[in-house]
């Protein structure tokens, strides 16, 4: 590659960027990408007087291991005024309007995270500040160049100070806390922390291992020419930026009131966490005649939603077994309203959660909720204690069957493969939605019916009778005949659906995909080398399924008779022939579809590619061959006539 093409490639790589992480509309595939990064990366490591600032590459940087400079904003960073009620956002109407009658607001979310300001100059980021007191904040640039959704490079060129804030998505967020449980580190209490955290990171990988996401808010300096804040907000979006799920331009309280509503009715849906709507004039001259109190604008504010964070009391620890016999600890608290939901239940995740955060029976403690996860406890009220709490004993024995419990540290197990909890979870667990889904066989159900000893295994859902279910309580004709019909109807299941049913430890959706795909029901003869080949199977879960095949064998086979679940197509491994595992482009006009030939090469194990490129090990041409030949002649790929290909392919038998 020159030096133009090694421009052109970085350009190429900011645009897939942009519409991966700003737009979330792919372009292209992660695979594409990876190479053409791969590529830049090469040209780089030869030439590297000539890289490129806005190269993808220079995002991951080095650490400072002193801790970070100050720096000044180039102007102030306001914080705002709260309101919570419609009666709150009536008195600001009224002040407002009394400083200016003729005004319209822009409302958009009020993004629950870490702010941060970004200085451009001559279209590059220069700097990266965080709030800090508003005036000074710590420069973060090297860390936030990391995250994805903050260009490098903007076609603005006078000073911009771009505010915005820096936050986690919940799912994220949920990923990275589980990462830390298993590796044993404290977990974020929320994304807010979570976000601020992983920007002030010494170690710009870190940060970069994050996932983080930028929301711009608003301009601080600025020489830009639109008289309304939503046209500047629309041009800093055109910029490259990420615009908010929701944002409106509007005309007094009921209108506001119902845009309010609908962002807090739909607030869990969004992928991240918001803490209210903020409120501002849209007109630019209007705001700088309303200007600042000592602390906030007069012309914007926050209404926030309800809290999402409460304090209430531990009253109890329960212990929750479930199918593979881990013990997990979930706090009974005392019922409180969040955001409309009674909580009476908090996970605490595992023992050493319990012990790091010293939670103890009876303290006042601060609980989340966020979209449909359980609620978790995220801070002890240590000061608030009156010597009646008591410190919370690791139990010693399964509170279900009363057998001795294994004591792994964090996590405690009950090993008796017949401990009613494990059973009956395993049950419920292979009739969920991502299993074998099977309607009308929740928790209830599968309780009721291992109680009246009719369904031991999941094995003898399947001999269940009409005449056994209608004697169980509640069970009536109807009820009975759903229940028959839907275990039917389980039977010709996807065949990762029934891998995911077995329950294999460290097996989930995606692993039981990938098995299925690579193996059919030949994934119990797979040894360790070939299990490891799968792409996400690593050490651990390839170990997990070996040792559950080994010991479950019979039962894989018998339930697998039962359910008859579909393989996916597989092709039969290819015999040897020139055209094995060769990557091959078509191109003109053959006496067959282009589909049919595809067909015919991909059953000789070749790979079909749509465009010529150095790694193209043939090129099959039929009648009016253009572009594609020229350049696969000037590559020195091998180019074949359709009637070669034939030829090649009919010797072979
Ligand atoms: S405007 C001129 N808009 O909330 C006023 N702030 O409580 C400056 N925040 O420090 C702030 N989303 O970090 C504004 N859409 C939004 C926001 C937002 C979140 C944060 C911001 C600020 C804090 C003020």
């Amino acid at each position: 590659m020159d030096y133009n093409q090694y421009l052109q490639a970085v350009e190429q790589l900011n645009l897939y960027a942009y519409h991966y992480y700003v737009l979330d509309d792919p372009l292209t595939t992660d695979e594409v990408y990876d190479r053409l990064y791969h590529e830049v990366l090469q040209y780089e490591q030869n030439n590297q007087d000539k890289i490129a600032q806005n190269s993808p590459t220079q995002r991951v940087g080095d650490s400072v291991s002193e801790g970070f400079f100050k720096a000044p904003h180039l102007t102030r960073m306001w914080s705002l005024e709260d309101i919570f009620d419609a009666e709150g956002l009536e008195k600001w109407l009224a002040k407002t309007y009394k400083l200016d009658s003729n005004i319209t607001f822009y409302c958009e979310p009020k993004f629950d995270g870490a702010s941060l300001n970004l200085i451009y100059q001559n279209g590059e980021l220069t700097q990266g500040i965080t709030r800090g007191d508003g005036t000074i904040g710590e420069l973060i640039t090297q860390n936030v160049k990391t995250i994805r959704s903050i260009p490098l490079r903007i076609a603005h060129t006078d000073t911009l100070e771009i505010r915005g804030e820096v936050v986690i998505f919940k799912e994220e967020f949920e990923r990275i806390n589980q990462e830390r449980l298993k590796n044993g580190e404290a977990l974020f209490a929320n994304p807010r922390n979570a976000a601020a955290g992983s920007l002030r990171q010494l170690d710009s990988s870190i940060t970069a291992a994050r996932n983080l996401v930028f929301l711009p808010y608003g301009v601080g300096e600025n020489s830009l020419p639109q008289k309304l804040l939503s046209q500047k907000m629309e041009y800093i979006y055109s910029l490259g930026f990420k615009k908010p799920p929701l944002h409106a331009t509007c005309q007094g309280f009921e209108e506001i009131e119902s845009i309010y509503e609908k962002m807090k009715e739909d607030r869990d849906s969004y992928a991240m966490m918001l803490d209210g709507m903020v409120i501002k004039v849209n007109e630019i001259a209007a705001q700088i005649d309303m200007g600042y109190t000592v602390k906030v604008p007069r012309f914007s504010v926050a209404y926030k939603f309800p809290a999402v964070e409460k304090i209430t009391t531990i009253k109890d620890i329960l212990l929750q077994v479930g199918r593979s016999g881990a013990v997990t600890p979930v706090a009974l608290v005392e019922p409180t309203d969040i955001d409309g939901v009674v909580v009476e239940r908090a996970t605490l995740h595992n023992f050493d959660e319990i012990e790091r955060k010293d939670i103890r029976l009876g303290d006042r403690v601060i609980i989340l909720r966020s979209g449909d996860v359980i609620p978790k406890i995220i801070k002890v009220l240590e000061h608030e204690r009156d010597g009646e709490q008591h410190p919370y004993m690791r139990p010693t024995s399964c509170p279900v069957c009363g057998s001795e419990l294994l004591d792994e540290g964090a996590l405690l197990k009950c090993q008796n493969l017949e401990c009613n909890a494990r059973v009956v979870n395993s049950i419920i667990y292979f009739a969920s939605k991502p299993c074998l889904n099977i309607d009308g066989l929740g928790e209830k159900i599968v309780e009721a019916l291992y109680q009246a000893g009719l369904v031991h295994t999941v094995i003898d859902l399947f001999s269940l009778t009409k005449e056994q279910l209608l004697r169980l309580e509640g069970f009536k004709e109807k009820k009975a005949q759903n229940l028959l019909e839907s275990l039917e109807k389980a039977k010709g299941c996807d065949y990762w659906r029934f891998i995911n049913s077995l329950g294999i430890e460290h097996i989930g959706e995606v692993a039981s995909k990938t098995l299925s795909e690579t193996f059919g029901a030949g994934f119990v003869d797979a040894n360790k080398e070939q299990l490891l080949g799968c792409d996400g199977i690593g050490e651990e879960m390839a170990e997990s399924v070996l040792e559950f095949v080994r010991v479950n064998k019979e039962t894989i086979a018998k339930l697998e008779s039962i359910l008859e679940p579909k393989e996916p197509l597989m092709r039969e491994e290819a015999k040897e022939n020139p055209f094995k595992a060769k990557t091959v482009v078509l191109t003109g006009t053959m006496s067959e579809s282009r589909g049919a030939i595809k067909e015919l090469l991909e059953s000789l194990g070749a790979k079909v590619s749509g465009s010529v490129s150095k790694k193209t090990n043939f090129l099959i041409y039929g009648e009016d061959a253009g572009s594609k030949y020229d350049k696969a002649m000037g590559l020195g790929v091998v180019c074949l006539q359709e009637s070669e290909m034939r030829k090649m392919i009919e010797e072979l038998a």
